[in-house]
């Protein structure tokens, strides 16, 4: 049996990684290392098999924590504990440092002493910036790193040591750099699950500035297979970009939501756009097309229609988040109430 150490994954894309590794490897353990922030629900990991999911509360930027939940000799350390959502970082980017950059050096420090075999740094498309609209450029894994918002600047600097670990003291590592997620159970803040769930309740769906920002949409499963997949065949200290080949401007994927509801395009608003908000974020995944096999499984449209019938059949989940700490951040984010 492997043990692998999965930091972050009571959240969205953790969650999905857990599910899909227990399923599909029978030979592997997970020890899921969270801090349930806001963000972090055990409501993700309903299901799971308990012989081989062992959950520990815990916090990455706290050694002690780490050290204690640690095995020694683990097989890999996956890293999607993080403050992930650009605007609040907007309103106060400390948290942001801290877990990002001190828990990822913390997590980097645990391996080494740990003699952990493998260190995957689960990052973002978001660090190289923003491509011009109606381009033909695409970030690949020799873009710049210049990230913009202060969110995209955390997870820059965390993948700089990364890659210094891997320099300076030979821990075997891997940065994954992924595009816009979608799909079950992601907190409902985020565009997708906003929409749907604003949309459902009859509310109205605020879009960003003109609704012209391009976003280069994967769904979640997808993601995490090709994590999997660069822990498993990737290069040490290599980077590997995700995407599906999948651009669509926010206002075109707001106005698909409201077809597949048979709601009007009338609930759309338009809202003051988010300070330095990127233009378009466009993915060349040349590389683990072809150095690792991997392809995108799902389409758009197959995809949506998955993730809204999810939101759809678990409403309560999402009641139970909209009536929380969630209601207050919404209020002073949009300067509207959400109904229950
Ligand atoms: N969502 C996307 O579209 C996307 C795209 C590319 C990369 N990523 C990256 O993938 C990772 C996961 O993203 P997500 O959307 O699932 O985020 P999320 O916000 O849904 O989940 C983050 C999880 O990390 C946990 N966490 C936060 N701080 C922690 C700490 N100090 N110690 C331990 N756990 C902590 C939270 O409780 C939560 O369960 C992040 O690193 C993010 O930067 C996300």
């Amino acid at each position: 049996m492997k043990t692998i150490f999965v930091t972050g994954g009571a959240g969205f894309i953790g969650s999905a990684f857990v599910r899909l590794v227990l399923e599909e490897n029978a030979d592997v353990e997970i020890i899921n290392f969270d801090a349930l922030t806001y963000a972090g629900n055990l409501e993700n990991l309903i299901g799971l098999d308990d012989a081989r999911h062992k959950f520990v509360k815990g916090d990455i930027c706290v050694k002690e924590e780490v050290f204690a939940a640690l095995p020694e000799n683990t097989e890999a350390i996956f890293n999607f504990a993080a403050e992930s959502h650009v605007d609040r970082s907007i309103a106060s980017a400390s948290e942001f440092v801290l877990t990002n950059v001190l828990g990822t050096q913390v997590l980097l420090d645990a391996a080494r002493a740990k003699n952990v075999r493998r260190f995957v740094q689960i990052s973002t498309d978001e660090v190289h910036g923003s491509l011009p609209e109606d381009d033909n450029a695409f970030f690949s894994e020799t873009s710049p790193i210049q990230p913009n918002s202060p969110y995209a600047a955390s997870k820059a600097a965390a993948e700089h040591f990364v890659r210094a670990a891997f320099e300076t003291f030979g821990v075997d590592t891997i940065t994954t750099r992924c595009g816009n997620n979608y799909g079950p159970r992601q907190f409902p803040e985020k565009l997708i699950p906003l929409m749907i769930s604003n949309a459902m309740n009859d509310e109205p769906l605020p879009v960003y500035g003109d609704g012209r920002n391009v976003r280069d949409w994967i769904f979640v499963e997808d993601h995490a297979r090709a994590i999997w997949l660069a822990y498993e065949k990737g290069r040490a200290g290599e980077s590997y970009n995700i995407g599906a080949r999948n651009e669509r401007q926010n206002i075109e994927v707001v106005k698909s939501i409201l077809d597949v509801l048979g709601k009007p395009h009338s609930l759309i608003k338009f809202v003051s756009d988010r300070l330095g908000h990127d233009r378009r974020y466009a993915i060349d995944a040349a590389k683990v097309e072809t150095e690792l096999g991997w392809e995108a499984q799902t389409t758009w449209e197959s995809g949506l229609r998955k993730t809204i019938e999810w939101y759809r059949a678990n409403q309560d989940w999402v009641s139970r988040i909209r009536n929380g700490a969630y209601r207050d951040y919404y209020k002073n984010h949009y300067g509207m109430e959400i109904g229950a």
